[in-house]
């Protein structure tokens, strides 16, 4: 199956997890995809998966919080690809914990990737998914990575959930303005998946989150990536514009 023959996709968070695997299943479709992270030696693996696979990447090592590269990767992304069908922004970072121990600098990491940059590489690829929509498939997709976190609040992630709040937002607003240009925005929101994202920040509250999810069969990045697929292959008519996706047996 090749749905996505022709199409240049960017994918943030691309060496690991969910995002990995969504350049993985968009690369098996057919795209030439842009792959974007810190880790540029995680990057090359995901990209030799692809190209092994008769596949075509391009690694595009950036930090995206930093102020000029989102423009820089978007640029480069177009300059290498052609053109840009589909974005999908799944960079980001959770660290949560108690709000009167935790230092605030870990707040700003998380809003100024999973808020600032996402915005900032949407802003920057806009009129380029514009632009494409008048050719190609006659539509084009961005994909934001939100989580059931950007639903329903609970102690001890005040910032991570106004981060995820924040992009549904941000994307259903988005859509509402660019969904007479051929341009589908839309939000996936994973219960537990099971990447490094749990790795991150303070011990304590990591140990309380995994002791909630004892019982919970995680999802595979890849259930992710499968669903991210059905989205953007869907026809042209077809907005799937808000998803949640979770385990069986999350509560
Ligand atoms: N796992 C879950 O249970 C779950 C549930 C709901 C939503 N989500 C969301 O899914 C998305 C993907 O997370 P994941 O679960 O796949 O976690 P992950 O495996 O830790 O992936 C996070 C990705 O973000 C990239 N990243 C981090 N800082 C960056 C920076 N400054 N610049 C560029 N890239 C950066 C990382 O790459 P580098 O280290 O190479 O920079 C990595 O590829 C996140 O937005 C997360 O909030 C996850």
């Amino acid at each position: 199956m090749t749905r996505l023959n022709g199409c240049g996709a960017l994918v943030t968070g691309a060496s690991s997890g969910i995002g990995a695997a969504t350049a993985r299943a968009l690369a098996a479709e057919g795209a030439a995809v842009a792959l974007v992270g810190r880790n540029a030696a995680r990057l090359a693996e995901v990209a030799a998966q692809i190209t092994g696979a008769g596949g075509r990447a391009v690694v595009l090592a950036a930090d995206i919080t930093e102020v000029a590269a989102p423009g820089q990767v978007v640029a480069d992304a177009v300059a290498a690809l052609g053109r840009l069908d589909i974005v999908v922004n799944a960079a980001g970072v959770m660290l949560n914990g108690s709000s009167l121990k935790r230092p605030f600098d870990e707040w700003r990491q998380m809003v100024d990737l999973n808020l600032t940059a996402l915005m900032a590489i949407s802003k920057a690829a806009l009129p380029h998914l514009v632009a494409a929509a008048g050719s190609g498939r006659g539509v084009t997709d961005l994909v934001n990575i939100s989580s059931i976190a950007g639903r329903t609040a609970s102690a001890g992630a005040a910032v991570y959930h106004a981060t995820k709040f924040g992009v549904t937002a941000f994307s259903e607003s988005l859509r509402q303005e660019f969904a007479r240009r051929n341009l589908r925005v839309s939000v996936i929101e994973p219960g537990a998946v099971s990447t490094s994202l749990f790795d991150h920040g303070d011990p304590v509250a990591r140990a309380r989150l995994a002791e909630r999810l004892a019982e919970v069969e995680y999802l595979q990045p890849e259930d992710v990536a499968d669903l991210v697929t059905h989205v953007i292959t869907l026809p042209r008519r077809v907005a799937l514009a808000e998803v949640v996706i979770r385990p069986i047996d999350q509560i």
